[in-house]
């Protein structure tokens, strides 16, 4: 059986090898970047001077407890290197993101970033995006409204509960996980999701990560 969190490492050991002094840090959200946010904090404490810029209030908090200095988003205008995981990804760096419910803040840091690395287990590499749900964050409000907007776009869409309540982002926002079922055309289906009135961010990230490592066995496999 495959140990997907020694997978997850090996990719988190890889992407930090391209951090280097005086850099601004993008940091992800979820178990991959966790990782990469721990190896991050040792090399810190032996010595790295960079700064980490968060892309949710639990990598905040984790960075914060390993003492790496950190900048906010918006006190930023360009960063030098991100790393953070996927949920999917194709050989040709288009991703799904936003499992961990974080994708507005993880998209608009990718987005200020000159490099996006990715890093997953060998599970997350697919030929077509779409096993996975595509998150879509939306104003509360309007849910019944994009709900029935996806359903014309052949799509199902399901409002994200915690607890049986409709999960709260960070921003106050709802998700709804939409199925369309094997995307052929991302980057149509991502044109056509950021149109709808209400949709804030989709967890579609098209043509914005630089690199993927994903964790194999005892080794890795680098996709730019
Ligand atoms: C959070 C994300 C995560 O990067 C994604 O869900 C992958 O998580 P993990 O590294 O735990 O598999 O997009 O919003």
């Amino acid at each position: 059986m495959k140990d997907l969190k020694h997978e997850k490492t090996l990719a988190a050991k890889e992407a930090v090898k391209y951090l280097s002094d005086g850099q601004i840090v993008g940091l992800g959200s979820g178990s991959s970047a966790y990782i990469a946010i721990a190896e991050i904090g040792e090399l810190v404490k032996n010595g790295l001077n960079i700064k980490g810029v968060p892309t949710s209030e639990k990598t905040r908090e984790l960075a914060e407890s390993l003492n790496i200095p950190l900048l906010k988003i918006e006190d930023v205008d360009s960063i030098d290197i991100t790393i953070d995981g996927a949920d999917e990804f194709t050989e040709d760096l288009q991703l799904i993101k936003g499992g961990g419910s974080f994708l507005l803040k993880e998209k608009v840091v990718a987005s200020l970033s000159k490099a996006e690395i990715i890093i997953t287990d060998s599970t997350k590499k697919v030929g077509l995006l779409g096993k996975f749900t595509v998150p879509i964050e939306v104003v509360p409000y309007a849910q019944n409204y994009v709900l029935a907007q996806i359903q014309k776009l052949n799509g199902i869409g399901r409002i994200r509960l915690v607890e049986g309540k409709p999960l709260v982002t960070e921003q106050g926002n709802m998700l709804i996980d939409g199925d369309f079922g094997l995307i052929e055309d991302p980057r149509e289906l991502a044109r056509q999701l950021i149109r709808i009135v209400g949709v804030v961010e989709h967890g579609l990230f098209i043509d914005i990560a630089t690199t993927v490592i994903m964790g194999v066995d005892d080794g890795f496999e680098i996709y730019n």
